[in-house]
């Protein structure tokens, strides 16, 4: 392999630029070009390519978002679209692709692989949801920033003896929510791997009252329901006052922590390795700290696990 192509596709996620950073490092130093793909599979299809050397990727390390900007492209995901792709890959000269993104990225690399074009993926995204991997890179980072905000909002609940719902992002996963949960001290978590239970969760509000408690912390994934409609059931259901913080898109912004950039260095690499393996349609991740890769059709055959032990944790220690 001569060339290699790199995008980011999807939600960003903070280390995505460390990510590239590290195809791009990693390829020049085993005298392999490297072309960068702007806007995702839409710029993609529209050719929105250009070389990228060892300058254009310094300083971007501890920077947030994707230099290379990223997209959701509904044209990728048909035929035509997967041909006009392959088309502008051939005409630049590419002959394997890195795409880093979550699992709908994941699904374009594995369509463009069956049309015998080799694609590895790198899990980008905050919603740490992809199968065969620990961590995705962005979540750590993420989950910092959920916690700043807890650990705010803590201090004005406190003030004011308030129960607060806080709703963190994660689509369908619970992870972001339960590992921010245990992480802030949240006294419930609401995730869509634990069927919700409102009367469990009014009597938990209420014990605390009674034991002297002054303020609570509900973290409430947005794949379950939003904060405003948990608000509205504990208000309905058992006159609970409570006050709402949607987080928002600000959980997917700003400087990598140090271990999603560690993260993003250790993936990004082993991309490029395996590519020059001549390998495609894997995907790469971290299994007990160990960079490991396996097939990109597994992740859409297994199902993300979330650590419940931690839920049961988190419930024993917010008594
Ligand atoms: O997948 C990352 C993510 O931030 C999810 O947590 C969230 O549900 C979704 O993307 C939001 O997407 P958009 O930025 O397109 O509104």
């Amino acid at each position: 392999m001569k060339k290699i192509g790199v995008l980011t596709s999807g939600g960003d996620a903070p280390g995505m630029n460390a990510a590239v950073r590290a195809v791009v490092r990693k390829a020049l130093y085993h005298g392999i070009e490297v072309a960068g793909i702007y806007h995702g599979y839409q710029g993609l299809i529209e050719g929105n390519i250009k070389d990228l050397n060892a300058g254009d990727v310094g300083d971007i390390i501890q920077r947030g978002g994707t230099i290379l900007y990223s997209a959701r492209c509904p044209e990728f995901k048909t035929e035509q679209g997967q041909k006009k792709a392959i088309e502008q890959l051939k005409k630049h000269g590419i002959e394997g692709l890195v795409v880093i993104g979550g699992d709908g990225s994941y699904r374009g690399a594995l369509a463009l692989t069956e049309k015998g074009f080799p694609c590895v993926g790198v899990p980008g995204t905050i919603d740490n949801d992809i199968p065969g991997t620990d961590y995705t890179i962005g979540f750590d980072t993420a989950l910092n920033t959920v916690i700043e905000s807890i650990d705010k909002i803590r201090d004005t609940a406190t003030s004011h003896e308030r129960t607060f719902i806080i709703e963190v992002m994660g689509r369908d996963a619970g992870d972001l929510a339960l590992w921010a949960g245990l992480a802030g001290g949240a006294e419930t978590i609401v995730i869509p791997e634990v069927p919700v239970d409102i009367d469990g969760l009014v009597k938990r509000l209420k014990q605390g009252h009674e034991r002297g408690k002054k303020h609570s912390i509900i973290i409430v994934a947005e794949g379950v329901m939003s904060g405003g409609e948990l608000a509205k059931m504990l208000k309905d259901r058992a006159e609970i006052e409570t006050r709402v913080s949607v987080l928002g898109h600000i959980q997917r912004g700003g400087s990598p922590t140090a271990r999603d950039r560690v993260f993003a260095s250790r993936l990004g690499a082993k991309a490029v390795e395996t590519l020059l393996e001549n390998r495609g349609g894997v995907a790469i991740g971290i299994h007990n700290r160990e960079v490991v890769d396996y097939e990109l059709k597994e992740t859409f055959n297994k199902e993300h696990k979330a650590e419940l032990s931690m839920y049961t944790l988190s419930k024993e220690l917010s008594i």
